[in-house]
Formats: C-alpha cells, sequence, structure tokens
C-alpha cells in the first residue's frame, strides 16, 4: 500500500525529530495542489490552489502541530496549552488526544467560528474564553505557559514552524521546482515564516533552483504589519486572522524583504468575494480567512500588477466548514416542494426547457 505516512515520516531527514521522538500523527500533509482553471484564466498565469483544509482537523495547523505534540511528548509533557483564533485549538486538542495528554485552549470570546469551538469541545480541550482578543490571549498563554507545568504550541514554538515547512517541501516536489510567486494569508505570520525557511532550504540543498516572491495579505481591520503599528482593536470578518500584533511579525518582514515579494492588506469584502469566488467557480470551499490569499492575487491583477506567465501557488488556508455562517448568509432559502416530480422540476425550471 502507498498511503501517505504524515510529514514526520514523510521528511524526516529534515525535521527535528530522532529515533526516540514519540511520533504522533493523524497522517496529516500530502494536501492537494490543484490547479485553479478561473484564476489561472483571470490572471494570465498558472495558478495552484494548496488546499491546507484537506489535512486532519480542516486547517494547515495540523503540519506544526504533529511536530509539537511529539516534541512535548518525547520532553514528557502531559499538558498543553495555546492561543487561538480557533484552528490551532481544534487542533491542539485532538493531537492532545492521540498523545493522551490534556489540552487547554484560550481564546477571544465570541470570536471564533462555531465549527472550530465544536472540535475542541469534542476533542475534550479545557476551553477558557478570555474578555479580550487574541493577542491578549497569546500573553496570557505565554504567561501560563512559564508559571505551570503546560508546554505552549503556538508558532512561537519553533518546532511549529519545522513542521508547517513541509507545506513548501511538497509544492517543489510536486512542481518539480519553487514557483514565481506564493501567496498567503497573514494573521500571527507563522505561516509566511514557515513556508519562506521550507523554500530556503530546498534551495539551499540543490532541490529547487531559486525561490519564490513571498506574498502576504492581511485583513485591512487587521494589518499591523501593513500599517507598520500594532492594532488595539482589530476587526474582520475573517476571525482567524484577526491580530492585531502578531508575534513573528520580523519574520515575516524578512520573508518578504528577503524574496523581493510584499505584504499588503485586503478588505472584508474583497475576501468574500474571493471567498464566493472560490466556492462557486473553482469548487474549492475555504473559510473566509484563507480567501485572502486570492483576494489579494486578484486585487494585484486587476493593478495590472502581476506579469503573465508565471507559476503562482495560493495557499487556502482552512476548510470551509468551520465557517459555514458566510456560506449561509444573504443566500436565498432553498424552496420547500411537496413529494411530486412535477413540482420539483417547475421549482428547478426543468418545465421550461
Ligand atoms: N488562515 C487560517 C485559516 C488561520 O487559522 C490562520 C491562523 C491564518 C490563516 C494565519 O496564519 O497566523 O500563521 O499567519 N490561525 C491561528 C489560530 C492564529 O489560532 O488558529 P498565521
Amino acid at each position: 500500500t502507498h498511503q501517505w505516512r504524515g510529514l514526520i515520516e514523510e521528511y524526516r531527514d529534515r525535521l527535528p525529530v530522532t529515533a526516540a521522538t514519540p511520533v504522533v500523527t493523524l497522517l496529516e500533509g500530502g494536501t492537494p495542489l490543484v490547479p485553479a482553471q478561473v484564476l489561472s484564466e483571470r490572471t494570465g498565469c498558472e495558478v495552484y490552489l494548496k488546499v491546507e483544509g484537506a489535512n486532519p482537523t480542516g486547517s494547515f495547523k495540523d503540519r506544526g502541530m504533529t511536530m509539537a505534540i511529539s516534541k512535548a511528548k518525547e520532553e514528557g509533557a502531559q499538558a498543553v496549552i495555546c492561543a487561538s483564533t480557533g484552528n490551532t485549538s481544534a487542533s491542539a486538542a485532538a493531537y492532545a488526544v492521540r498523545a493522551g495528554m490534556v489540552s487547554a485552549v484560550l481564546v477571544p470570546q465570541g470570536k471564533i467560528a462555531l465549527g472550530k469551538m465544536g472540535q475542541a469541545l469534542v476533542h475534550g480541550a479545557r476551553i477558557l474564553q478570555v474578555d479580550g482578543n487574541f493577542d491578549d490571549c497569546l500573553t496570557l498563554a505565554r504567561e501560563l505557559s512559564e508559571k505551570y507545568p503546560v508546554a505552549l504550541v503556538n508558532s512561537v514554538n519553533p518546532v511549529r514552524i519545522e513542521g508547517q515547512k513541509t507545506a513548501a517541501f511538497e509544492i517543489v516536489d510536486m512542481l518539480g521546482d519553487a514557483p514565481d510567486i506564493h501567496v498567503l494569508p497573514v494573521g500571527n505570520a507563522g505561516n509566511i515564516t514557515a513556508y519562506w525557511k521550507g523554500y530556503r532550504e530546498y534551495a539551499a540543498d540543490g532541490l529547487a533552483t531559486r525561490t519564490p516572491r513571498m506574498w502576504g495579505f492581511q485583513a485591512s481591520g487587521s494589518a499591523p504589519i501593513v500599517d507598520g503599528a500594532p492594532v488595539l482593536k482589530p476587526q474582520t470578518i475573517a476571525t482567524a486572522i484577526r491580530i492585531g500584533n502578531p508575534a513573528s511579525w520580523d519574520f515575516a518582514l524578512a520573508a518578504r524583504d528577503e524574496s523581493g515579494g510584499l505584504i499588503d492588506k485586503v478588505t472584508d469584502r474583497q475576501i468574500l468575494s474571493a471567498y464566493r469566488l472560490l466556492a462557486s467557480q473553482e469548487g474549492v470551499f475555504v473559510e473566509p480567512a484563507s480567501a485572502a490569499s486570492v483576494a489579494g492575487l486578484l486585487a494585484k491583477a486587476e493593478a495590472g500588477l502581476v506579469d503573465p506567465g508565471q507559476r503562482i501557488v495560493c495557499t487556502v488556508t482552512g476548510n470551509g466548514l468551520k465557517d459555514p455562517d458566510w456560506a449561509v448568509a444573504g443566500a436565498p432559502q432553498p424552496q420547500i416542494v411537496p413529494i411530486d416530480p412535477e413540482a420539483a422540476a417547475r421549482s428547478l425550471g426543468l418545465l421550461d426547457r
């Protein structure tokens, strides 16, 4: 059989694990790199979507979490803690179950999507809703991990970045080289840091001839890196990236500058429009934050800033099922029909054909 073995086994020689590391895995990674036909036509480029919602808990966080929980277990931890806008907590809770550990998660009160809350609950996490935003949650989680015997599994933990960098390896392995541009949403800025590390490592070892330009996009109401200062009250419908003071800010700037890339912002309106386009025209259902990458690419293309003929990969970071409210909102209620083929046909407009 040829089942994908999970990213630690697939990339063992490129990760900080030894034979003594207990591998805690849900066989994450190996996600689809889907050619995006409509986006390719719109940009005149060859555009792919790296569909990270296909990971076991529905987001890219599983890449970092298999590493973080495996290393925590190796070090004898019995409990883990994280701050989260939802996806990290869902992932930490699931991997803690696999490891036989207790998980505690701190989330901003009322600001995480229902699907993510459901995941943390059903996996048995201890959940605290903090009367503050993500940045406050992270400060609190850091303090607790320093004072009490709980291991911090946020992306400020460097092994998280190690796991997440494997997405860049997978892309180069599939395409045969790095793309010209890699586009992704930016929140706490761990993922852009991780991809950049992965691309650089492959290029340094001769497995790619080049590195891509890294293009990151924040939501305009939560765009501290673009605006050049922390945002005290971050706002956006893309709750996953509602972050005002990213922990990996400096690494994100390094990724941007070393790669010749950019970090810019997109409005909630642009995010929702890309979200609907992905679902209705590419057949890929992502959560709103994930659509920030595609929204950014489309905005740059419309501004004439994307030269045709390039190979471009957009990471779509999380599954649409996590936050279905935006799919339902504003959509017409499906019609109710009796159990009658003619009535059903009439409602579907089939009689007029
Ligand atoms: N997309 C999704 C779906 C996310 O959940 C996150 C971050 C990002 C993008 C941004 O990635 O933080 O590495 O720049 N979610 C974190 C969480 C903050 O708690 O789940 P980043």
